[in-house]
């Protein structure tokens, strides 16, 4: 069996929609913020499981561009408990051999999330573990726009009309790594809400009822075990995979 097809074989890149933080306080009466601090104890045992498995890269959707939308005292704490995870984990990080890579417009941030993005950047850069990206205001549309603007950049003579994907790709999000295997979405909800649209084109879905403060090391390693199942063919027959 050809290796193309990843049966009983381990994803190199997982991506994740977090979803079910503000579910998972209102079930317990408490703020919605408890969930995201709930949220974010599951991001740091789930990167450490990772890390440990040894899983190439793992992409989080931590704050879409739709986000903004929601109320100011959210979106601040939302904020602050980014600043502080920069702050904080990324000496962690560090020890164990994991870079970290923030994808999306950083440009809406203040001026202090920026540095600390630069500086958690810059400290990791060299590490050769997990790569570990969080989206942070990222679209998946706005990363395609994103790439063919770069793409024009890079090559200002030639016209847009003789672009195509293999050019375009290095210019999108995330080209540097594996691509995307396994997309993972919690909480229950089944759509891609704008998340890697680009890079999601072959991946295996995996949809749980699971919040995500609730989501741990056995969760993961269930949806793995259903990637190992699952037979990609990338659009050929079962025939032509199994040869
Ligand atoms: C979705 O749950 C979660 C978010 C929009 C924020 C994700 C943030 C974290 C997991 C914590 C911080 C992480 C990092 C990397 C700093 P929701 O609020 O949409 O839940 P609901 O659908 O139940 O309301």
């Amino acid at each position: 069996m050809s290796q193309e097809n990843h049966q009983n074989y381990q994803p190199q890149h997982i991506a994740i929609i977090m979803d079910g933080n503000g579910r998972w306080a209102k079930k317990r009466f408490l703020p919605r913020f408890v969930g995201h601090q709930k949220g974010l104890k599951s991001v740091k045992r789930l990167v450490a499981h990772c890390s440990a498995q040894g899983i190439k890269a793992l992409t989080l959707f931590a704050f879409s561009t739709e986000n903004w939308r929601r109320p100011e005292d959210e979106v601040n704490k939302l904020m602050g408990l980014f600043l502080r995870a920069l702050q904080k984990e990324v000496s962690k990080l560090n020890d164990n051999n994991v870079r970290l890579l923030i994808v999306g417009d950083r440009t809406a941030f203040n001026a202090e999330i920026q540095e600390h993005i630069t500086i958690a950047e810059s400290m990791t850069c060299n590490n050769t573990g997990l790569v570990l990206s969080i989206a942070a205001n990222y679209g998946g549309r706005w990363d395609i726009v994103e790439a063919v603007k770069k793409w024009q950049l890079a090559n200002p003579d030639r016209s847009v009309s003789e672009l195509n994907e293999r050019e375009l790709s290095p210019y999108v999000a995330l080209s540097e790594l594996p691509e995307v295997d396994l997309l993972i979405r919690t909480g229950g909800e089944q759509r891609v809400s704008n998340f890697l649209i680009w890079q999601i084109a072959y991946a295996e879905f995996y949809f749980t009822e699971d919040l995500w403060p609730d989501f741990n090391e056995e969760s993961i390693d269930k949806a793995i075990a259903s990637f190992a199942q699952r037979e990609r063919r990338f659009g050929k027959t079962s025939e032509q995979v199994a040869k």
